[in-house]
């Protein structure tokens, strides 16, 4: 895996929003695969100005997230579909109807996660995956375990993840326990992969997913059988 070491989260954020808009010049009708999280908040702010300096054309551009929780409406501000409206889509010239995520109201979420994964290979693969990385070495919200799902699915959330996103709830019963995503398989189809880290509760996450071992206690790690990934990080997170 190739990496970036940034000073700043600014600094990363910008390395970041640069590699994306050079796909997105390269083929204005690209696919790309989006991740929610604080994160990857700075990179959007980017590309929002890229976009407003009319650097780059979301016109023609398709988006797939990677994740939902389950159940939620796209309504609820803590919705993932939500922060992309509120975080990406709103600010740029995106055709709404060609962003998707997870479908977080489906009365059958297998029955969604069944049509999410045949959906992403039939606009897809994404010509560049974003993904952020969980404390756990989570991505998406493909959790530690003995063995790893391949396409998308109906998964629980840990009690370190539930705990991590309690921030952004009310309190930690309001975080769903439940959540819809990709699986590894779905991410790696990705044509180019780049995942963001900083701070250092990052740091033992991202050594474990750089050790060079498929490892199911890190999902980060099975991105090392992916030829083109980048980790972007800040130096306490590759400490
Ligand atoms: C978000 C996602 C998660 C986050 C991860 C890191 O769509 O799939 O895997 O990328 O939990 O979250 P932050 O960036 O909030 O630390």
């Amino acid at each position: 895996m190739k990496t970036i070491v940034c000073k700043t989260y600014e600094e990363m954020s910008t390395r970041a929003a640069e590699i994306v808009a050079d796909v997105m010049k390269a083929n204005p009708s690209c696919v790309l695969g989006l991740a929610t999280g604080s994160t990857p908040v700075g990179m959007y702010k980017k590309l929002i100005d890229m976009n407003r300096a009319g650097e780059i054309d979301f016109s023609a551009v398709t988006t797939v997230n990677l994740d939902e929780y389950y159940p939620i409406s796209p309504e609820n501000d803590q919705s993932y579909r939500y922060f992309m409206n509120d975080n990406l889509f709103n600010h740029v010239n995106i055709d709404k109807t060609k962003t998707f995520v997870p479908d977080g109201t489906a009365a059958d979420p297998h029955e969604a996660c069944a049509a999410y994964e045949a959906l992403v290979k039939r606009v897809g693969p994404a010509d560049i995956q974003v993904l952020g990385i969980g404390q756990n070495g989570h991505i998406g919200f493909n959790e530690p375990d003995s063995a790893l799902e391949v396409e998308t699915h109906v998964t629980g959330l840990t009690e370190s993840t539930i705990k991590a996103n309690a921030r952004f709830f009310a309190s930690i019963e309001d975080v769903p326990t439940q959540a819809l995503t990709m699986g590894i398989g779905t991410i790696l189809s990705a044509k180019k992969i780049i995942i963001l880290a900083n701070g250092a509760a990052k740091a033992e996450a991202v050594k474990k997913m750089l050790a060079g071992k498929l490892d199911t206690s890190c999902p980060a790690s099975m991105l090392n059988l992916h030829s083109d990934v980048t980790v972007i990080c800040d130096e306490v997170a590759m400490d």
